[in-house]
């Protein structure tokens, strides 16, 4: 096996198209030889941050729920996918509230200098985003780029590569769209072949 990759969903849709490219990520990533497994934010127990500052001195949080299973594959993961549709033009409450949560690592990194994910596995390991929008203006993807880009760093998953697709509320159905469903492919074999390597 060349590794685990976890691909974190923040559509509350199952099914929906963003899904649905998570998916072919995640194929073409088991395709390369890795294991995959998918946490879909929206069916995790957790609470959103609220700055009690516990994993200031401590490498998790205070907050027992879900995120502390989440944390421990966050940390074991080989490469990680973020997979969302754009909101409001930022990412879901729901998927910010667990980057929120993922503070542990921020402070373990930044604060108290002993990060949680060990060195070996920061040098291979890589963040892949996959993005969609309804609407097809040039500042669609800002906001969550920057999110997604911050929590790839806080993460030690170093970013290697995107795919954004925009006007989606023109496209409806993904799965029309064959280019698009190959392209996610494509980069999530990509992601597993560099594990490989
Ligand atoms: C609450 C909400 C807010 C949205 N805000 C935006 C937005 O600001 N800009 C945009 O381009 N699309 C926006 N969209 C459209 C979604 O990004 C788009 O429908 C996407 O394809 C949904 O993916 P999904 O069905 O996989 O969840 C919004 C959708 C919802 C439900």
């Amino acid at each position: 096996m060349a590794g685990t990759v976890i691909g974190i969903l923040g559509s509350p849709l199952p099914e929906g198209n963003t899904a649905i490219l998570l998916q072919q990520a995640l194929k073409g990533a088991a395709d390369a030889g890795c294991t995959t497994e998918t946490i879909s934010v929206n069916t995790l127990d957790f609470q959103p941050c609220m700055e009690m500052m516990f994993c200031r001195e401590h490498e998790t949080c205070i907050m027992d729920d879900d995120m502390q299973q989440a944390y421990l594959k966050i940390r074991d993961a080989d490469s990680i996918i973020v997979a969302t549709p754009v909101m409001t033009m930022g990412i879901p409450g729901r998927l910010k509230s667990f980057i929120d949560r993922c503070q542990v690592f921020f402070m373990a990194k930044y604060v108290r200098n002993q990060p949680l994910v060990a060195p070996e596995k920061k040098k291979v390991r890589r963040g892949l985003f996959i993005c969609i929008s309804g609407m097809k203006i040039p500042e669609v993807f800002v906001g969550a780029k920057l999110t997604a880009k911050a929590f790839f760093d806080i993460i030690d998953c170093p970013f290697h590569d995107e795919l954004l697709i925009s006007d989606m509320d023109t496209i409806h159905d993904i799965r029309t769209r064959k280019d698009l469903l190959d392209a996610a492919y494509a980069k999530g074999k990509a992601l597993g072949e560099a594990l490989g390597k």
